[in-house]
């Protein structure tokens, strides 16, 4: 690649500038000419999406935006958060792949994070301590939610959301008012991410089987909470029967899964690593069906008509527009029958508990 001294000068004096700090977070303003390593950065180079994170610094944050770093379809990457993303930006942005990552820090940059992305991530707000259910974080986490939700409508209305801030069952109901508040509402772009349920009925019924979870499919249907979750283990891939205390065992280990790991971690948070996981595999398929690969099917909580309920998670087929189809449940049996008839009691009260919310 040659280089013109004087054409691409301000260009490169520009994209000096706009590295790590946007506008005014370390950097004085008129030091472009000091080419310190500290503030250079190569062209990123590849084509691909760009991406934010909302929330880069947390838990989840950090290893989900190191993995979105290395995601070769991710060419801008934007780590917003309220606290510590200059450090995060700086430590990811030396790593030597193709994604270009800027940092974004406080509401005043919120916006302009937002600028012309195609897929926002949102693991922002508190995460369980030992005894609280998801619905306890309702509180902080709504609101944290409906601001960002705010600024998305603003800046960048046709991304592509995958919601992790919990309780998801009641954030993706507020993100939809939020946007239809706004006139921008597509349901097929807003997506609750329930991809941990999955990875987690892939491990522990690849356990109970003795297989490689790489070879094996649980869907999970409902919702992101307790009995919410309702794994659809006669419809695991490959086909395998279990016996009824095999089922107890699962169904329980899977709607727990969560809970597990809280009081693992004794108060140090919920599930962190295996979710920056989940979110990267499931943004990964976003992304893949927004370039155009064909035949992506994941489980999302999203705006539904499969049951009565106006929100629902459940197998969608994902394309260029997000979610392109709903799959149908499929034939349940008796004990996934009754499941889901609990599983919609509280789902619906989640439902309106965040609608509610939003309207005030
Ligand atoms: N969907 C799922 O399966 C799933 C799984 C695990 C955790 N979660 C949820 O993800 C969320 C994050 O969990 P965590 O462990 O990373 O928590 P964390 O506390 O470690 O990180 C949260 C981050 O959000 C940031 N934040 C707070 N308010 C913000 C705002 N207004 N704008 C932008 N960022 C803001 C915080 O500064 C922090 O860096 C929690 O709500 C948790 O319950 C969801």
């Amino acid at each position: 690649m040659s280089m013109q001294p004087n054409s691409d000068a301000s260009e490169r004096i520009a994209r000096i500038a706009a590295h790590l700090n946007p506008h005014n977070l370390n950097m004085e303003e008129n030091d472009s000419c000091s080419l310190m390593g500290s503030n250079c950065r190569s062209k990123g180079g590849a084509p691909g999406f760009k991406v934010a994170i909302l929330g880069a610094a947390g838990g989840i944050g950090q290893p989900l935006s190191m993995l979105m770093k290395i995601n070769p379809l991710v060419s801008v990457l934007h780590l917003y958060d309220v606290v510590n993303t200059p450090g995060v930006t700086a430590d990811i942005s030396h790593m030597d792949t193709g994604a270009v990552v800027r940092g974004f820090l406080g509401q005043k940059q919120l916006e302009d994070a937002l600028i012309g992305m195609d897929l926002v991530i949102i693991p922002a707000g508190v995460p369980r301590k030992p005894g609280m259910t998801r619905d306890d974080l309702f509180n902080i986490n709504a609101g944290i939610v409906k601001t960002l939700c705010e600024a998305i409508a603003k800046s960048c209305p046709k991304a592509i959301v995958n919601l992790i801030s919990n309780p998801v069952n009641s954030t993706v109901p507020i993100a939809a008012e939020v946007f239809k508040r706004a006139g921008t509402y597509d349901p097929s772009r807003l997506l609750g991410v329930t991809m941990l349920d999955v990875v987690r009925a892939n491990t522990f019924v690849a356990e109970v089987l003795g297989l490689d979870p790489r070879e094996v499919n649980v869907p999970v249907v409902g919702g992101h909470a307790g009995i919410t979750i309702l794994p659809l283990l006669s419809q695991v891939k490959p086909p395998s029967s279990f016996t009824p205390k095999e089922i107890e065992y699962l169904t329980d280990r899977i709607q727990n899964g969560g809970t597990e790991v809280v009081e693992a971690k004794a108060g140090a948070g919920s599930a962190t690593l295996s979710m920056a996981y989940a979110a990267v595999k499931f943004a990964d398929a976003c992304l893949r069906a927004l370039r155009g690969d064909a035949g992506i099917i994941e489980c999302a909580y999203v705006d539904s008509k499969v049951t009565e309920l106006p929100f629902f998670a459940s197998k969608v087929r994902l394309g260029r527009g997000g979610v392109e189809e709903i799959l149908p449940l499929g034939p349940l049996n008796d004990y996934e029958r009754e499941g889901l008839e609990k599983a919609k009691k509280e789902l619906v009260v989640s439902v309106e508990k965040g609608v509610s919310f939003a309207r005030k």
